[in-house]
């Protein structure tokens, strides 16, 4: 094992959801060689987690994998107590698992079912995570809390109502939060990605675009951590949403 070296994060600890999919792994892998200790969570796929769990410790960290099926809610609102028992006091807390199947608003399959499960994973996890981790960062006097959303949350997007609304609904959380707790050490912010390829979410070759791309090309999980990292580090940057998506959406 490699020695641990000094990072922007490190000494920090921080809990990535959906650690197990590309975007999820991308950052956790980023913050990683910041410095950072990891809490790891994946659904379905716990070898994808485990994967990224072995390249944090071979960079020196502590990584623990935890199973975690958002669309419970208790399993939402034990987590950030698993992370304090199995690594410490939590400073940095990603919400980035997501689900969206693509449904239109018109089909049946988009029944009450689909919905509240979308909205459980999406946008009550990320609440209940947050309400658990936000009184110790104020404690503590540092924390960092990042959603991802997605452009979808601003143009409506191509997955569905479900999504859209969804992640829109994390814009509203973060918007509601941020101020009141800024003078405590703690940011809340949301990245908001399109058409991201290596990812369950957007699977495609890097040649198919579906829809032009100003920049010309589709983006790569490390364009998202790239952000997510400037986010993270700059501690007068809060209650923002951020897009990363080529230029497609004009803000
Ligand atoms: N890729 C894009 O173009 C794009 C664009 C905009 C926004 N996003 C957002 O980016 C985030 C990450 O997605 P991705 O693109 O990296 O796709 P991905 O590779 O499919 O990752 C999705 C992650 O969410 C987890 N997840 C799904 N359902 C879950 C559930 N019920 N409980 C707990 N975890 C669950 C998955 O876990 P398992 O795999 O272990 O089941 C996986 O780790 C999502 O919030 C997505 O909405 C992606």
């Amino acid at each position: 094992m490699s020695q641990p070296e000094q990072g922007p994060m490190s000494g920090r600890i921080a809990l990535v959801t959906g650690a197990s999919g590309g975007i999820g792994g991308a950052l956790a892998l980023r913050l990683a060689a910041a410095g950072a200790d990891l809490a790891l969570t994946y659904s379905g796929h716990r070898q994808a987690a485990e994967g990224v769990a072995e390249q944090a410790r071979a960079l020196g960290r502590r990584a623990a994998v935890l199973a975690a099926d958002l669309t419970d809610p208790r399993i939402a609102t034990d987590l950030v107590d698993q992370v304090g028992t199995r690594l410490g006091p939590l400073d940095i807390l990603i919400a980035n698992a997501g689900t969206g199947r693509q449904l239109s608003w018109d089909d049946d399959a988009l029944d009450v079912a689909t919905w509240d499960s979308t909205m459980a994973v999406n946008l009550r996890a990320p609440w209940l995570l947050t309400r658990a981790a936000l009184p110790g960062m104020v404690s503590r006097g540092f924390g960092r809390v990042l959603y991802v959303s997605s452009i979808a949350a601003l143009n409506g997007g191509i997955v569905g109502p479900h999504y859209a609304a969804s992640k829109a609904g994390l814009h509203g959380l973060m918007h509601h939060l941020a101020g009141r707790v800024a003078g405590h050490g703690v940011t809340v912010n949301t990245i908001a990605p399109a058409l991201i390829t290596g990812t369950g979410f957007f699977p495609a070759a890097p040649g198919e675009m579906p829809m032009p791309v100003p920049v010309g090309r589709l983006g790569r999980t490390e364009d998202v951590a790239d952000l997510a990292m400037a986010m993270l580090t700059n501690g007068y940057l809060t209650n923002k949403v951020v897009t990363v998506d080529g230029g497609l959406y004009p803000t």
